[in-house]
C-alpha cells in the first residue's frame, strides 16, 4: 500500500512518477533475477559500476545500479534509483564529457568519455562512463546501459607525468648553458641555442641538422658520443665525454658533458 500526500498537484505528479520508476526498477531487477540468475549475479558482483536507465520514462531515470556503483559513488540503491544519473555531476554541469554524453544520447549511439563527478561525501572523482543504447528487435530504444570506472588515480598519474614533461621542457628552455635531448635511437631531437652559439653555429630549426653539429666536433669526440650513447642504451648508465669546442677554433674551450638516459 502506498499513500501519497502532497500540497499541490506538481508534488503529487512527481510522487506518482517516482513510485512508477521504483516499481519498474524493482520489477526489472526481479525479472532479471528470475530469468537470468547468472547474469544478475555477474552484474551485481562486477568490479566496475553498472547502471541501467529507462529512456521511455520521464527524464530517463536509473532503474538498476550494481553494488560497485554504490561503493564508488557513496549513494545507496534507494538514493540512486529513480533519478537521472546527472545528480553525480552536482554543480559541475558545464563539462565537455557531459556534452558528449548529451549528443550521443540524442543520436542514440554509444559513447565513452570521462566526467568529473562528486561522491555523496562531496569528494570529486574522475569517472570514465561508457553508455550503450539497447534496442528491441524492431529497433525501438528500450534501455541504456552505463558502465562506470573510477579513473582518478590513473588521471592524476598522467597529469604528474605531463607536469614533469613540461618542467623538463622549460628547463631546456631556461638552461643557461645547454641540454641536449636525444631519442632512444640516439638521434638528436633538441639542442639549445646557447650550445649552438658555443659551437659557433647559428640557431636552427629542431630537430637540428646533425651533420652541422658533427662538423663542430672533432672526429674523436663525435665517435666518443656515438659509442657512449650506444652503451648507455644497453646498460642505462650515464656516461661522460670530454671534448673541445669549436673543434676548428685556434683557441677552443674544454667541455665535460654528462649524458644520462631517462626512462619514461
Ligand atoms: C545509464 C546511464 C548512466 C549514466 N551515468 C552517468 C555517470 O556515471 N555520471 C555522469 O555524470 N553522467 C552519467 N550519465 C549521463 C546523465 O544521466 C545525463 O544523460 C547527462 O548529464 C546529459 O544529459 P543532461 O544534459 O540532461 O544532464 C548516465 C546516463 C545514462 C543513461
Amino acid at each position: 500500500m502506498i499513500a501519497l500526500a502532497g500540497k499541490d498537484w506538481y508534488e503529487r505528479e512527481r510522487a506518482v512518477a517516482l513510485v512508477q520508476t521504483l516499481t519498474t526498477a524493482t520489477a526489472s531487477e526481479l525479472t532479471l533475477r528470475n530469468q537470468a540468475p547468472f547474469l544478475a549475479s555477474a552484474l551485481a558482483e562486477a568490479e566496475c559500476g553498472i547502471t541501467i536507465a529507462d529512456p521511455n520514462l520521464p527524464d530517463m531515470p536509473l532503474i538498476y545500479v550494481n553494488a560497485a556503483f554504490t561503493r564508488m559513488t557513496g549513494y545507496s540503491k534507494a538514493e540512486a534509483l529513480g533519478r537521472n544519473c546527472r545528480f553525480l555531476q552536482g554543480h559541475l554541469r558545464d563539462q565537455p564529457g557531459v556534452q558528449k554524453i548529451r549528443n550521443a544520447l540524442e543520436r542514440g549511439v554509444d559513447c565513452t568519455t570521462v566526467v568529473t563527478n562528486i561522491r555523496r561525501d562531496g569528494e570529486p572523482f574522475e569517472n570514465r562512463v561508457k553508455l550503450r543504447p539497447i534496442r528491441t528487435d524492431d529497433g525501438t530504444l528500450s534501455h541504456i546501459i552505463g558502465i562506470q570506472l573510477d579513473v582518478t588515480a590513473e588521471r592524476s598519474a598522467l597529469e604528474s607525468l605531463d607536469l614533469q614533461k613540461r618542467r623538463y621542457e622549460s628547463l631546456i628552455e631556461a638552461e643557461k648553458s645547454y641540454i641536449w635531448r636525444m631519442n632512444a635511437a640516439g638521434e638528436v631531437q633538441n639542442v639549445s641555442d646557447s650550445w649552438l652559439a658555443l659551437a659557433g653555429l647559428p640557431s636552427m630549426p629542431q630537430p637540428p641538422d646533425l651533420a652541422a653539429i658533427r662538423g663542430a666536433l672533432t672526429q674523436k669526440a663525435a665517435e666518443a658520443f656515438r659509442r657512449g650513447w650506444a652503451e648507455a642504451l644497453t646498460n642505462l648508465q650515464p656516461f661522460e665525454v670530454i671534448y673541445q669546442l669549436p673543434a676548428q677554433s685556434e683557441s677552443p674551450r674544454w667541455f665535460l658533458d654528462r649524458i644520462t638516459p631517462v626512462l619514461d
